[in-house]
């Protein structure tokens, strides 16, 4: 995408009211104003709070928005240009339990106040698969640990992702940890049992890696 156009959408971003974009220093000094009343202050209401972190264009908040009504969504990405789509959509189509907000997912607990989530969706993370990245793997301890502190006891979180490393590496990281591991599936379109919500909703990156054949996999889980 050129400049001008990401310039272009960066401009609407300010101007869409389900769009939040604190600042990195509003964040890290406590003075950010939803956290512990995203609920209150957004959507008004009370229904479950739902994530996705790193969403991209956000066809999963938007899609999950449109089927449960009664459950709030909350998309997260650092790329605003990226959530510009959903954000457009969910407004043009008159979405209002869809927001997207713009943050570092390492400053997650910032955004949040202690268990004001329900549920976790990580859609297509970057794997990290080199050693030196993996303090950027969003399903190591130290994120982990963030997302426990945001979300109430029984919350759960689902991973989709199409690489076979992030997939073993989670699975292996929460077996070893005492975690809790719901519901696993290491080709979701092959093997029977898919939940629906898993096989009907597809990202930009789940798209592109269908169409190089390559198996999508989900692991639902709890931290303890
Ligand atoms: C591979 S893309 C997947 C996007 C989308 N979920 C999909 O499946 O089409 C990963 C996304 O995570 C975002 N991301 C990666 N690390 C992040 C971080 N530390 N904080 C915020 N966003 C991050 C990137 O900007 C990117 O949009």
């Amino acid at each position: 995408m050129g400049s001008k156009n990401k310039l272009k959408r960066f401009r609407e971003n300010e101007t869409f009211n389900n769009v939040i974009q604190p600042t990195r220093d509003e964040l890290v000094n406590q003075q950010f104003d939803l956290k512990g009343h995203w609920n209150e202050k957004v959507f008004r209401n009370d229904h479950p709070l739902v994530l996705e972190l790193g969403c991209g264009k956000g066809e999963y908040s938007v899609a999950l928005g449109k089927r449960f009504p009664d459950k709030n969504f909350i998309g997260i990405d650092i790329k605003g240009a990226r959530f510009w789509r959903g954000a457009k959509t969910a407004l043009e189509d008159g979405i209002e339990n869809v927001a997207f907000l713009r943050a570092q997912l390492e400053l997650i607990d910032l955004a949040f106040a202690e268990h004001e989530v329900d549920e976790i969706w990580i859609t297509f993370p970057d794997p990290q698969i080199k050693y030196k990245r993996t303090k950027h793997r969003m399903t190591n301890m130290e994120f982990l640990q963030r997302y426990k502190k945001i979300l109430k006891p029984e919350g759960v979180i689902h991973l989709k992702t199409d690489s076979e490393f992030m997939h073993g590496y989670t699975l292996g990281l929460l077996h070893g940890a005492g975690h809790e591991v719901l519901y696993a599936n290491h080709n979701v379109y092959k093997q029977e049992g898919s939940p629906d919500e898993v096989t009907s909703i597809q990202t930009h990156y789940e798209t592109i890696y269908l169409e190089k054949n390559k198996p999508i996999t989900y692991i639902r889980f709890k931290i303890n």
